[in-house]
């Protein structure tokens, strides 16, 4: 395995886990995510649901928000798992994750268990950013 897939094979890892503290009584859907960092640090969430169902958040969004609260700057990948594979962000995850990361891999495992790696613009191109507002 090469090197890129191995690190992204740990951060699936530290995805899995966040997965553990999973908040969702109402979809009984876990997911996790973890990003990755240019310096190499990892910060992750988990969805977090609400009575209120709209105010529910993925966990793609907990983790993104985690690291820029954080300070991190150079999001490089962010690793998402739930127990039924084949994940990949949601539209507002996909949007949400460009803002910061247009580069950024995009890393789950599909039904086989196999990790798939795709960069945000394929799945979310011509996305609305900063230069849409000039
Ligand atoms: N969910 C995520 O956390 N990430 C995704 O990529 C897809 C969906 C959550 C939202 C909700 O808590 C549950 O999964 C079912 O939609």
């Amino acid at each position: 395995m090469d090197k890129k897939k191995e690190i992204y094979k740990e951060l699936l890892s530290f995805a899995e886990k966040a997965a553990e503290n999973s908040y969702s009584p109402y979809s009984k859907f876990a997911v996790g995510a973890a990003v990755l960092c240019g310096d190499g640090k990892v910060y992750c969430g988990t969805n977090i649901e609400n009575a209120s169902y709209g105010l529910s958040m993925c966990a793609e969004r907990v983790a993104v928000f985690t690291a820029v609260a954080n300070g991190a700057e150079n999001i490089k990948a962010v690793a998402v798992y739930s127990s039924s594979g084949n994940v990949t962000p949601c539209g507002a995850c996909r949007q949400v994750i460009s803002e910061f990361a247009q580069k950024a891999d995009i890393v789950y495992k599909d039904k086989n268990n196999k990790i798939k790696i795709e960069k945000i613009n394929s799945l979310l191109p011509k996305c609305f950013d900063k230069k849409s507002l000039k």
